[in-house]
């Protein structure tokens, strides 16, 4: 059978996966993570708490080994992320600055990490979950401290750091239509009309199995679309009360069939990352206790029906 990367070559969008470096060593892991996907995001190795654990102090190894993996096996990396309000280190975190000396700290952090990675890194995510489920701006301390500028300040450093990287602002439950969508769409609306350096929107879609609704997915990246961006699905997973069974696992197969459906039915859809390959490894359980069973392969590295319904979605477009 062809691999998920095969099919979706044809139809001129990637297929990703989030790489968890510490499974990197796992041959099993490796082995599909190399073969299936031609696009990889690092899982955590690329956030500042790793990047830069003490000011000043820099680590790149993980960040290194995922660019290193993706050169070795063909893949497009997609930069995960600069501008957060969470995985920030504990100086920043807790450190007291002055508002002109945290946009500096950001600024040169964006410029430090997309300079290192020019060229290399065709895609990143700038800022990362900004708004409230209300549709207003999350009181982060980037936000607190510098009000809405910071988004605007921290996509121009990132131009000016690599000109031929594609830059996104990304973020979760903005799926479809709704209040926090609709902030997000204001936002990169006027970021587009003051000519601030965006290129795209990222869509997490950490979904649940029987709540997905494909057309509402499909209208609302056409409406980003149509402000002149690029739209990516960053993150999906789609979880369930666990145990799962045959009846869960073919209601999420069409669930994974309806997300790549949308993407695939919009042009300016460059592709589909989901996030982990092992239901196993997946962030999900531990967030959502009870949940799970949110990805393409199962436990046992075996794939699910939602793999199938992914190829199949591939080979249909
Ligand atoms: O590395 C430490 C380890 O030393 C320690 O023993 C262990 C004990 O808990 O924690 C380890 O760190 C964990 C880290 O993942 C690496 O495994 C953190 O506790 C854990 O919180 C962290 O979770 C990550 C989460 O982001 C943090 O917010 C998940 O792996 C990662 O999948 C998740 O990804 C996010 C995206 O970046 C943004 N969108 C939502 C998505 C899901 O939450």
């Amino acid at each position: 059978d062809p691999t998920l990367r095969e099919v979706a070559e044809p139809t001129g969008r990637f297929i990703g996966t989030a790489i968890n470096d510490g499974l990197l060593s796992n041959s099993t892991y490796r082995n599909i993570a190399a073969t299936e996907f031609d696009s990889v995001t690092a899982e955590n190795v690329m956030k500042w708490d790793t990047v830069e654990p003490q000011r000043g102090q820099f680590n790149w190894s993980g960040a290194d080994r995922l660019v290193q993996f993706a050169q070795q096996n063909d893949q497009l990396v997609y930069g995960h992320t600069l501008v957060w309000h969470s995985q920030m280190p504990g100086w920043l975190q807790n450190g007291s600055f002055s508002n002109s000396e945290f946009r500096t700290i950001m600024t040169d952090h964006v410029t430090t990490q997309v300079s290192r990675y020019r060229g290399q890194v065709q895609r990143w995510d700038v800022v990362n979950e900004a708004f409230n489920e209300d549709g207003t701006f999350r009181q982060s301390k980037f936000y607190q401290q510098l009000g809405s500028s910071y988004i605007a300040d921290a996509f121009r450093a990132a131009r000016a750091a690599d000109p031929n990287a594609k830059l996104f602002i990304n973020d979760y439950n903005t799926e479809t239509a709704n209040a926090k969508s609709d902030g997000l769409y204001r936002l990169v609306r006027d970021l587009k009309a003051q000519g601030v350096p965006i290129d795209g929107v990222g869509f997490q879609n950490h979904l649940i199995v029987g709540q997905v609704n494909g057309s509402a997915i499909q209208q609302n990246l056409k409406r980003f679309a149509d402000l002149g961006l690029e739209v990516v699905i960053t993150e999906l997973d789609i979880r369930m009360r666990t145990p799962a069974d045959s009846t869960k696992l073919q209601q999420q197969a069409r669930d994974y069939r309806a997300v790549a459906d949308a993407c695939l039915a919009v042009s300016a859809c460059s592709g589909i990352t989901v996030w982990g390959i092992s239901d196993r490894d997946s962030w999900v359980p531990d967030v959502f206790p009870g949940e799970g069973a949110a990805c393409p392969w199962d436990d046992n590295y075996r794939p699910k029906p939602a793999y199938e319904a992914l190829r199949a979605a591939f080979v249909a477009a």
